[in-house]
């Protein structure tokens, strides 16, 4: 990170706002080669934007996701213990930070926390839930850093408070990944640590089909607005006439692979433009958006094993629906 990239917020309501987000001709490229290959696949780090991240906000208020308020469960119930472990004036990094609702309940129950540092790629959603941050925990430290965590983010040239990190990475966003490139995301995210900082993530578990694919798939079709927000984008960001109401949304669950999947299936024969370059896609034939891992216990170790930490412990809701883990650095792998 060059300090050129940095930039204080407008109102100085932020201790720093990092801007490092993608230039749009990586989403261009990244939707030309995506709908250009077989399958087709678009990476879901492209949903959020404003409307996508105020989606999915939305998607955690039904009543099928049981994600959300289910890692909050967890997370009230162990505060106490994370709390101990943190220790006195912690610095917090939350990588996917979206709308910083988990970030409430940890800050609350950690002991004098120094700081709080969120990253996300939605940039407008980013800054807003900092500053929100800031007013409501007045005296702490407040950063935000718009980035793609795919690719490494360097924090030692941020001005920030010295504590113990806790590097927090809620709501299963590993599971987006496909296991090599969760592994990556991993050792990204254990550069950040240094002897005891950990890293405390939450991972969903491997469950009832049926549950799955409603939480995905909820009945009032806010899962299926989310999904079709991202040809909304293209159209509006990337010269395209693209219709949303040609396609439909998909939520699928692939047993031998441990994932939903969610697609945007043509509803019929479909031509139209990007940037140009025009696209036909034949009536059933699906574009693939996002995975959605899920895990047990021990594919989730092993992947972090592979990315050099180590689960220190793991607590569960009662119905083993998801897991949250303390991993700290462990061997280099
Ligand atoms: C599944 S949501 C989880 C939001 C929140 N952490 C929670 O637990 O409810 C994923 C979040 O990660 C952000 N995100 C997705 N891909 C990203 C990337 N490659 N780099 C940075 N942020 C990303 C999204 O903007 C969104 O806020």
């Amino acid at each position: 990170m060059t300090r050129t990239a940095m930039a204080l917020a407008p109102d100085d309501s932020l201790d720093f706002f990092v801007d490092l987000h993608p230039p749009a001709s990586d989403f261009r490229k990244d939707v030309l080669d995506g709908l250009a290959a077989r399958p087709r696949v678009i990476p879901p780090k492209y949903f959020y934007d404003a409307d996508g991240s105020a989606l999915f906000d939305a998607i955690t208020a039904t009543p099928e996701y049981y994600v959300t308020r289910t890692e909050l469960s967890i997370l009230e119930r162990i505060a106490p213990e994370i709390a101990r472990r943190a220790g006195i004036g912690a610095v917090v990094i939350e990588p996917g930070s979206g709308s910083s609702v988990k970030i409430t309940t940890l800050l609350r129950s950690l002991d004098e926390p120094a700081g709080y540092i969120g990253l996300d790629i939605s940039k407008e959603h980013l800054i807003a839930a900092c500053r929100d941050l800031s007013e409501a925990h007045p005296g702490l430290f407040v950063g935000a850093v718009c980035a793609d965590f795919t690719a490494p983010v360097e924090l030692s040239e941020l001005d920030m408070p010295a504590g113990r990190r806790l590097v927090f990475f809620p709501g299963s966003t590993i599971g987006n990944f496909e296991p090599g490139d969760a592994v990556r995301v991993l050792k990204h995210l254990r550069q950040w640590l240094r002897t005891g900082d950990a890293l405390l993530l939450g991972a969903d578990r491997i469950k009832d089909p049926a549950i799955l694919t409603a939480a995905y798939d909820d009945a009032e079709g806010v899962t299926a607005a989310f999904n079709l927000n991202l040809l909304k984008r293209i159209a509006r960001e990337l010269d395209s006439d693209i219709d949303p109401a040609d396609f439909r949304h998909r939520a699928i669950w692939n047993a031998g692979k441990s994932r939903i999947e969610m697609h945007l299936e043509a509803r019929r024969d479909v031509r139209f433009s990007v940037s140009g370059q025009d696209f036909s896609i034949a009536a059933g034939e699906t574009i693939h958006t996002e995975n959605s891992h899920k895990f047990s216990i021990e594919s989730f170790s092993g992947l972090a094993e592979a990315a050099g930490l180590e689960v220190r412990d793991h607590w569960s809701d009662p119905s083993q629906h998801f897991t949250l883990y303390w991993l700290e650095r462990g061997a280099e792998a």
